[in-house]
């Protein structure tokens, strides 16, 4: 898979070897073949309302939680991919705040990812008719989005306002995004070898305030830092809580 990839990358880059690749990053001189590379090399696989129970205990546990405990929250998706996931989280608190309209939130929802090309597609809000179909309802489309042409449709601006989109490596330090009382951290961690895993697991658990919340995807879990959180069960799946 590497090598398919990367042989891509190669031949528009007019580059003899795939180690050549390799040297023309590590020597520091290939900015912009980095950035293909990463292109090349990200799995950016996404839908909205992904595994739907993340959000349903989004609905039914963290946010009547959080709500009790402070008027306004931190949120990190620290793999956005194309912009679903944080879209997600946004018009979940939307809904809930609507159903329980005593409840006061001012809400910040961080959303970051490695590919440059995601983000930009996160930001601009716009999905065409193969994304809109995965995982939509006709009221949230009609509820969110607005028109475009060519029958794609564009996130509300006051929704794409919600949410601040920034480029972050989870392998490098992440200390200066600051505290979160919920990270969504799904579908990334199994791409990573178990210590480097690990290490990104400790850094989210530093980030995370007392009693907050760490989603993860479905074939994911905490693994060697088992004894950092709380497993609390919910109807569907499981969510983490500090310890
Ligand atoms: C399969 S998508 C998951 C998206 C979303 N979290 C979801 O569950 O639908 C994985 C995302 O992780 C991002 N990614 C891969 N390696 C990363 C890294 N080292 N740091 C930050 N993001 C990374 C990819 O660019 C991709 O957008």
């Amino acid at each position: 898979m590497v090598e398919n990839r990367l042989q891509k990358v190669r031949e528009q880059y007019q580059l003899p070897s795939l180690s050549e690749i390799v040297q023309r990053i590590k020597s520091g001189r290939g900015k912009e073949l980095e950035m293909a590379v990463i292109e090349a090399m990200t799995t950016n696989e996404t839908l909205w309302f992904r595994d739907q129970h993340p959000f349903s205990n989004l609905t039914e546990k963290i946010l009547p939680e959080l709500t009790s405990r402070s008027s306004s929250v931190k949120i990190w998706s620290a793999a956005c991919s194309t912009g679903q996931e944080p879209y997600s989280i946004a018009m979940t608190i939307q809904e809930y705040l609507r159903r329980n309209s005593e409840k006061k939130l001012s809400y910040r929802i961080l959303a970051t990812d490695i590919s440059e090309h995601a983000l930009d597609r996160c930001r601009n809000g716009v999905y065409d008719e193969y994304d809109l179909g995965r995982g939509l309802s006709t009221e949230q489309r009609m509820q969110y989005f607005e028109p475009q042409s060519g029958h794609k449709l564009r996130v509300k601006q006051t929704l794409r306002h919600s949410i601040k989109f920034e480029p972050l490596n989870l392998i490098h330090s992440f200390k200066q995004l600051g505290t979160f009382d919920l990270v969504f951290c799904r579908n990334v961690l199994i791409y990573f070898p178990i210590l480097v895993k690990n290490d990104i697991l400790q850094r989210i658990h530093n980030s995370l305030r007392p009693g907050g919340y760490l989603l993860l995807g479905s074939s994911e879990n905490v693994g060697d830092l088992r004894d950092m959180f709380d497993m609390i069960p919910c109807d569907i799946g499981i969510v983490y809580q500090k310890r």
